[in-house]
């Protein structure tokens, strides 16, 4: 094999209905529909197949990753590494050097970018074959969103008991809907208290809530593809806010209790429902992930008005805007990610 460095980068997404709760192997209790983002949010990777390594090293923003005892995600990055490796019959080891193209302080998730940035890199050194639809169900043993980001515009990813059934396909490209955009609202840079990854599993246990929450999310996603196809903007914000509503609420049952919302995040909340009565229809809607920042999904011809209320309720904030985005791409096979004395050095 020959010694190349293959970048890639793969963009995040915003899930219009959500998963949150899953069984062993990242396979999900409902099936979620997203908007992969556009290359403002995403993860870029190099890696470097050697037989000088002696291991698989990886580097995110900076920093080596390490297996951490029963943090899953760190875990799964090297196993489906050398899954990769043995599929492919090498020796070789890899280094990996992964950049999110924003701030690590904007508190945005990157594990979905960064998952399936890394596994279409490795795939591409590997000269492996794999289909998108492949790549999304190794992506998703990383970080289950990771799925999604497998694909550009809209997505789905399946729910089912069976790992080579629960993979994520596009609904519509990413031109199907090119107003539509996301506003993030950053309205926190602060680590998680607790990992999606432990949360999951934790709402499961502990809330009696959540026994409720996959039939329903169940049949929003069905329901949000039927609204993304019809470009049925009033209807799919309704669903956007009451599917963010339903995962938060069932986090909140767990015991102890996960709260991802912050006071500032229902300033926010308060203000697209104000702005949405004020217009007589759903205009907006907001969502959030395990975390505080809102993502307010809109039309063009809202953002502006959006963000000045937005500004008008919490003086100051900054957002992120994304519309749309492709699926990951190859970005070429050399790169500034890896330095010559790292290669040398490893
Ligand atoms: O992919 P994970 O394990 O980081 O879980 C992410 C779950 C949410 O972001 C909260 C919802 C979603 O569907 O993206």
């Amino acid at each position: 094999m020959e010694e190349e460095i293959y970048t890639a980068s793969a963009n995040s997404n915003i899930a219009f209905v959500k998963y949150w709760g899953k069984k062993a192997g990242n396979l999900p209790f409902n099936s979620s529909v997203s908007m992969t983002l556009g290359s403002n949010v995403s993860t870029t990777t190099s890696i470097l197949f050697s037989k000088r390594f002696k291991k698989d090293r990886i580097f995110i923003n900076g920093s080596e990753a390490a297996k951490i005892p029963g943090d899953e995600k760190s875990g799964m990055l090297f196993e489906i590494l050398a899954y990769m490796e043995k599929l492919k019959g090498t020796s070789s080891h890899a280094l990996v050097i992964s950049k999110n193209s924003f701030p690590t302080s904007a508190g945005i998730a990157s594990s979905a970018s960064g998952a399936a940035a890394l596994v279409y890199a490795a795939n591409a050194a590997l000269d492996l074959g794999f289909s998108f639809k492949d790549m999304s169900i190794l992506a998703r043993k990383i970080s289950g969103s990771g799925s999604r980001s497998m694909h550009g515009g809209f997505v789905i990813w399946h729910a089912s008991d069976k790992s080579e059934e629960s993979y994520s396909e596009a609904i519509r490209d990413e031109k199907h809907w090119p107003e539509l955009i996301d506003i993030i609202a950053l309205v926190s840079s602060g680590k998680k208290k607790v990992s999606s990854s432990e949360g999951h599993i934790h709402t499961v246990n502990t809330s009696s809530l959540y026994a409720a929450r996959p039939r329903i999310a169940e049949e929003r996603a069905r329901k949000a593809v039927e609204l993304i196809t019809k470009k049925d903007a009033h209807s799919l914000f309704d669903l956007i806010m009451k599917d963010s509503n339903s995962m938060h609420a069932v986090m909140l049952d767990s015991m102890p209790p996960l709260h991802y919302i912050n006071d500032t995040s229902w300033l926010l909340i308060e203000k697209v429902h104000e702005i949405n009565n004020a217009h007589g229809e759903n205009i907006a809607a907001y969502t959030l992930d395990a975390g505080p920042n809102v993502h307010i999904i809109t039309e063009d011809r809202y953002a502006k008005e959006l963000k000045n209320a937005m500004l008008e309720a919490v003086p100051g904030i900054s957002f992120i805007e994304s519309h749309a985005g492709g699926a990951p791409v190859l970005l070429g096979k050399d790169s500034s990610l890896i330095d010559e004395n790292m290669k040398a050095g490893v």
